[in-house]
């Protein structure tokens, strides 16, 4: 755990503005009260597995129902034992013989202006082709597709025809390395890679095959790879191991049944940071997994079928498959889905397209919404934004301010904010305030979902008192809960379970007011936000002091206007003395080894690094320093006073 000690956490936030839902979104939406709310969930509360059981047996499509809810042997859970489903089943063939058919699945707008929908139908053809492509190169149930692409509806595809023959999928953000894609092919034994020529970004074209050619070159387990044609980049195809997309799809059968999987079936894995340098692939699994985005989905994004939905995020981390893909698909509704940046060919990109498709609901980063307050105002005014109707933010707290501004240049101060707090091991939204029912507090996500427990306790586990700042556990299982980490039992119970034995360790620090609203204050490990990503500074570290020069390395997250937080290192180094070339050639260095989200903003050279007595780097007087604070702490435990003194001249 970090110096800052749960339990010891000051709160700076005051913020009594309560905004209630509007009554003309309130009268019309799923959830449309406070009672409604406070009933829903105090009847998950009283009975959960019934609770569960009966939105398991009506919003799922079974070829075998479960006989038992769940089989709880902590922290092992297992929902909706001895049933049969299909994701991908539930997400395209319940559609098809209803109204829905030829309803738009997913409106594809490209970066540079292009566009595609496919509607139900199409959606469920290409993707029981691509399932026979897969098929056909040797992939199985249970065996593990790393895909590396851009926002096409192909990774769309390919993710659901994994889902659809029970293969497992392990997506892979366009923005890691190849050493990084390598790292997690070869924790997860991926046996096929997916990917694309290149992929559009602010008008350059992002090579993806070269990045992941260099990966293959380490990933042994991989035997072959499927190259999508996006740009029309000249790449390198090795003969034998890389097939075009198209020429696989030109001979495939759309004639592809969904696989009867086991409840619990593993559906994917996705890669993240924890607090050690080695990142964890967080294990998804069918049933649950299926019907918690469904629900959460439904309730938290009042998705109705005349909606036109869109989540910004990219479908490389947990927020696009659980809200881009599985969730709002399951629910039959209309997806928009956007290849490029937010600022191509200009910093208005995003409003035309809610003016052109019409767009309902819009859920973002709060570090993209920073980022439309810099770039000014103008750029909202060019577009028609009134369709919108409810607005959402995820990946960080927001702060007041960009919620005001939200809240009133892009929501017209008509729509609902849903903050919604989760994580990728929730596999779903846990907090959030329902967009009909709980009235909103800039800067919280206010209350927990039905069939959610939470609880602020110390160290000892003992609930801490209201207002107070402590972990934020989760007291019971949940059908969207991780199921464990890739080929890792024991990383699964110690991190996640053992602290307060028997509930789910968040990870962040919280409080809850006297109103019974959450404040999320952030980690408890050493875990950075930046930009709404997840970093580990030790994986930072790692990758620091794999380069010749460097001795020692420690990386710190000071504040940053648009990231949230940006990242400051302190290096000592061997051999050489520092330098400006240096400098730049370890923000390099860090950007090879894990990817451009991880490039550190901030280098500092020192003599060496100031340690507890016990030998702990005493990040709080990094931070504080990173960040031009003056005041630096209790610095009596320093191991070497000098050193402060020069890492504070350096500051002059
Ligand atoms: O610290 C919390 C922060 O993001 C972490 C989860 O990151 P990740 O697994 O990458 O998932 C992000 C998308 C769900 C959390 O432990 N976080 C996420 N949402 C919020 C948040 N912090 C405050 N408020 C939020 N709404």
């Amino acid at each position: 755990m970090s110096d800052a000690q749960a339990g010891q956490i000051d709160t700076v936030m005051h913020e009594e503005r309560l905004f209630p839902p509007p009554p003309e979104f309130a009268a019309a939406a799923h959830i449309g009260s406070l009672d409604a709310y406070q009933r829903l969930w105090d009847e998950a509360a009283a009975d959960t597995e019934a609770f569960w059981e009966k939105l398991a047996r009506e919003e799922l499509h079974w070829f075998q129902p479960f006989d038992q809810v769940l089989d709880w042997n902590p922290p092992f859970a297992k929902w909706f034992v001895g049933g049969k489903t299909n994701v991908s089943y539930n997400c395209l063939d319940v559609h098809l013989d209803t109204p829905r058919q030829n309803k738009a699945a997913i409106l594809w707008e490209g970066e540079p202006g292009d566009q595609r929908t496919l509607t139900y139908q199409e959606l469920h053809r290409e993707v029981c082709k691509f399932a026979n492509v897969l098929k056909g190169l040797g992939v199985g149930q249970g065996d593990v597709v790393s895909i590396y692409m851009g926002m096409t509806p192909e990774l769309a595809i390919a993710c659901l025809a994994c889902a659809r023959i029970g293969a497992v999928h392990s997506v892979i953000f366009g923005g890691f390395s190849s050493e990084a894609i390598a790292d997690r092919n070869n924790d997860a034994s991926a046996k096929l890679q997916i990917t694309a020529d290149a992929g559009w970004r602010r008008g350059a074209e992002l090579p993806l095959k070269e990045t992941v050619d260099a990966a293959l070159a380490k990933s042994p387990t991989v035997e072959k790879c499927v190259v999508l044609r996006r740009t029309g980049a000249e790449v390198n195809m090795v003969e034998g191991r890389d097939f075009w997309w198209d020429d696989l799809m030109d001979e495939a059968s759309a004639d592809c049944p969904a696989a009867e999987l086991d409840s619990e079936a593993p559906l994917f894995i996705l890669y993240t940071s924890g607090s050690t340098g080695k990142p964890k692939g967080i294990k998804h699994t069918t049933a649950g997994y299926n019907l918690y985005t469904k629900m959460t989905s439904r309730w938290v994004f009042d998705l109705k079928d005349e909606d036109i939905y869109w989540c910004t995020a990219d479908v490389g981390w947990i927020t696009g498959h659980s809200y881009i893909l599985y969730g709002p698909l399951s629910n039959g509704a209309t997806v928009v889905m956007y290849e490029g940046a937010p600022n191509w060919p200009d910093e208005g990109r995003f409003w035309e397209i809610v003016e052109k498709y019409r767009v309902t609901i819009f859920y973002t980063a709060p570090t993209a919404i920073r980022a439309f307050i810099k770039w000014g105002d103008e750029f909202v005014r060019r577009s028609d934004l009134s369709s919108l109707r409810l607005l959402g933010t995820v990946g960080e707290g927001i702060n007041p301010e960009a919620w005001m501004w939200y809240h009133k240049t892009i929501g017209g101060e008509r729509c609902p904010i849903v903050d919604t707090w989760w994580q990728t091991e929730t596999g779903g939204i846990m907090m959030t305030p329902l967009p009909g029912a709980i009235p909103t507090k800039p800067g919280s996500c206010t209350k927990p979902l039905p069939g959610i427990v939470p609880a602020v306790v110390d160290e000892t586990g003992q609930p801490v008192d209201e207002g107070h700042g402590g972990m934020l556990i989760i007291t019971r299982p949940w059908p969207g809960m991780l199921r464990g980490i890739w080929g890792d039992d024991e990383r699964y119970v110690q991190q996640y379970w053992s602290t307060v034995p028997g509930n789910y360790l968040c990870g962040d620090n919280a409080r809850c007011d006297r109103d019974g609203y959450y404040w999320i204050m952030g980690r408890i490990d050493d875990v950075l936000n930046v930009s709404g990503h997840r970093l580990s500074t030790i994986e930072i570290e790692s990758a620091l002091v794999s380069h010749e020069h460097v001795a020692e390395a420690a990386a710190v997250g000071k504040p940053h206007e648009l990231k949230g937080e940006a990242i400051a290192v302190f290096v000592t180094l061997r051999d050489v003395e520092p330098s400006d070339a240096l400098r730049d050639e370890l923000k390099q260095h860090v950007r090879k080894e894990i990817g451009a989200l991880a490039q550190p903003d901030d280098v500092r050279f020192t003599g060496a690094l100031p340690k507890t007595r016990s030998g702990k780097i005493m990040r709080r007087l990094l931070r504080d320093i990173a960040s031009g604070k003056e005041e630096v702490g209790d610095t009596t435990t320093l191991e070497d006073y000098s050193v402060l003194a020069s890492l504070r001249e350096d500051e002059e």
